[in-house]
């Protein structure tokens, strides 16, 4: 019965999204959150429907950490793992969250009412310790709060009557600057925009000389231009709100806020390129806000600003809102790519770029939420308004996502070429020994580095800004980050997928103490190997955090170390205790050593 139940229930589901094997990731998600995992039934039905082989399927969900072949609970709840909720005490929360519940970590209970699990930052490293419910952001646990969902869980209460406290998200905004002061109304920029001539205005965003915010910097006139010489004349625009780099939040605030802005910029944008369909690639992190943004894009539609005869001129466009499933490489414009044609993220082979070859093929134009915003604003307010501040490199300013050890972790924005001390000023940060800057993938600055300047020609970021104090051991942090590629790896390739394993497994060798001079240059060697012959970005900064805090603290490291020249991973001589005790044996000869007796890292 149950069979037959699922099998109308997917015919129904892809009749909704119209036979299109590109949604089948929105397939994938509806079954998950009715069936709380993704039934055999359902992936054969479905693979007959779309006529796509049912292992193309079974990949896709093995692909995605919110996608599940086996069952979860019927309340699923995932603990975010970022070093910022390390610092706020996630571990000893996390144990009581088991004992409380009644169910171990990566487990389901008996009764198949609640499982619980770690997962990647969950972009709420502002007011942590943060997690997820059935896809739904919890904020600032501590133990009250988790008495309070552990009885709503035993009551079988249904999400929609929990307290709105527990799910309660803030923008946390300390420092508006040209692009949160903006006050722009629906239609400014594109009024503005069609008044001076599409054209014209391109020249204005080359003149603001706007470069993208999520992360490599790439020149945005020169892409939307790279994007209107391409011949083919079917276009995409596309907004990556992927956000998943740990301590990166300011795209969830600028979606809860600054929506109609965004969708402003990428109207812009198609209206400029020729596009006729955009996407907004939400990460599945940001659920909440998946309703209220859909609402802003009705208006517009409702307003008449999108769709055909926007503001006069015989021009359609509208915006699709697509999310993710869990997976951070989908952040990468390529893969972000394959995951909207309801693949597997794997980042593609570049050249071809996305503005030639991107969302089936065609020219498409992939930009950061920031960089929307962006556009927009110098389309009301022209290049100069933008090119007037920052450096001579780095023009207009950036939006940080500032966390950890400091007194009001959250939004600010700065102008370009703002030295570090004063945004720790700012932030209230008195006692910083150091500032990952850029996430995992960017850059450790210690204390005496202060006076470098927010730029793309010094200290680069998507927007990630995390405070270390004194009291931290740097060597959690790199642990942290380390797990953390090592968890994100796509697998596609051996460098990144072996790499990052084994710089996981040589890392926590040396933090659990048995690492030797011999394994942290064994450690710098992998480092170099993972940095140069990775696919993507990924795998080329994945040892980021250990490379740079080896330049900078390799005391750190050194006071870990055991006075030999190597101790292998492998206990040899344990292992033949099963022996020993067979045998009866336990005499000098009866153990092996294996460790050398010269220190080299001391020498
Ligand atoms: C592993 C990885 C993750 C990324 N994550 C994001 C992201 O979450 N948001 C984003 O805008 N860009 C991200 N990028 C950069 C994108 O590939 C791309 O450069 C960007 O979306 C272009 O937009 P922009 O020019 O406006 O910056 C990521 C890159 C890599 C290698
Ligand atoms: S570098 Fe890592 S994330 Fe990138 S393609 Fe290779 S395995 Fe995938």
């Amino acid at each position: 019965m149950q069979r037959v139940k699922i099998k109308q229930f997917v015919v129904e589901l892809v009749k909704k999204h119209q036979y299109q094997t590109t949604r089948l990731l929105e397939m994938l998600r509806e079954l998950q959150s009715r069936y709380y995992y993704i039934p055999s039934e359902a992936i054969e039905q479905i693979a007959e429907l779309l006529q796509i082989p049912r292992t193309q399927i079974i990949s896709v969900i093995e692909f995605y950490s919110f996608f599940h072949l086996s069952p979860r609970g019927q309340y699923h709840i995932l603990i975010s793992d970022s070093i910022t909720d390390h610092m706020m005490g996630k571990l000893s929360l996390m144990d009581y969250m088991v004992e409380k519940l009644g169910v171990g970590i990566g487990e389901v209970r008996a009764d198949g009412l609640v499982s619980l699990d770690n997962t990647s930052c969950t972009g709420l490293c502002d007011q942590g310790p943060a997690g997820l419910v059935n896809g739904y952001a919890l904020t600032r646990l501590n133990k009250n709060k988790i008495n309070l969902i552990a009885d709503l869980i035993n009551q079988h209460k249904p999400l929609e009557q929990w307290p709105q406290t527990l799910f309660q998200v803030d923008d946390n905004i300390y420092r508006a600057g040209l692009l949160l002061n903006c006050n722009m109304l629906p239609g400014d920029g594109l009024n503005a925009a069609f008044k001076r001539g599409l054209t014209e205005t391109l020249d204005e965003i080359e003149y603001a000389d706007l470069k993208g915010r999520g992360g490599a910097g790439f020149k945005t006139a020169t892409k939307w231009l790279f994007c209107v010489e391409e011949k083919q004349t079917e276009r995409y625009v596309v907004c990556n709100a992927d956000e998943g780099e740990p301590g990166t939040f300011k795209d969830r605030v600028l979606l809860n806020s600054y929506a109609d802005q965004v969708f402003e910029g990428m109207t812009l944008c198609a209206a400029i390129i020729g596009a006729d369909q955009g996407f907004l690639y939400l990460r599945g992190e940001y659920l909440f806000l998946y309703n209220q943004i859909q609402q802003v894009l009705q208006q517009r539609r409702d307003q008449n600003l999108l769709g055909k005869g926007i503001l006069g001129k015989a021009f359609s466009f509208d915006i699709e809102i697509r999310l993710g499933a869990g997976a951070y490489i989908c952040g990468e414009e390529t893969a972000l790519i394959e995951s909207l044609e309801g693949k597997q993220g794997i980042p593609r082979n570049r050249p071809p770029f996305p503005v030639t070859s991107g969302y089936l093929g065609k020219p498409t134009v992939v930009n950061n939420v920031e960089t929307f915003i962006a556009a927009s604003a110098i389309a009301l307010h022209g290049g100069a308004w933008f090119a007037n501040h920052g450096t001579r490199v780095s023009k207009g300013t950036k939006i940080l996502s500032i966390s950890g050890d400091c007194e009001r972790p959250g939004i600010y924005e700065y102008p370009f070429g703002t030295n570090v001390q004063q945004i720790l000023d700012e932030c209230g940060s008195n006692d910083a020994m150091g500032v990952q800057i850029g996430g995992p993938s960017g850059s450790y600055v210690s204390d005496v580095e202060f006076e470098r300047k927010l730029a793309f020609e010094d200290l680069s970021t998507g927007g990630s800004f995390i405070v270390f104090n004194r009291s931290r051991n740097m060597l959690d942090m790199v642990q942290n980050f380390t797990h953390f590629f090592a968890h994100e790896s796509c697998g596609f390739c051996t460098p990144c997928r072996v790499g990052t394993s084994l710089l996981k497994k040589q890392l926590d060798k040396i933090y659990d103490g048995h690492g030797s001079a011999g394994d942290v240059v064994e450690l710098e060697r992998l480092c170099q190997l993972v940095n140069t012959t990775s696919h993507c970005g990924l795998g080329q900064t994945a040892a980021n955090p250990i490379l740079t805090t080896l330049q900078r603290y390799p005391e750190h490291y050194q006071q870990l170390l055991k006075t030999i020249s190597y101790e292998p991973g492998f206990d040899l001589d344990a292992a033949l205790q099963k022996t020993r005790e067979l045998t009866g044996r336990d005499d000098a000869e009866a153990h092996l050593s294996q460790t050398g007796e010269k220190d080299e890292w001391h020498d």
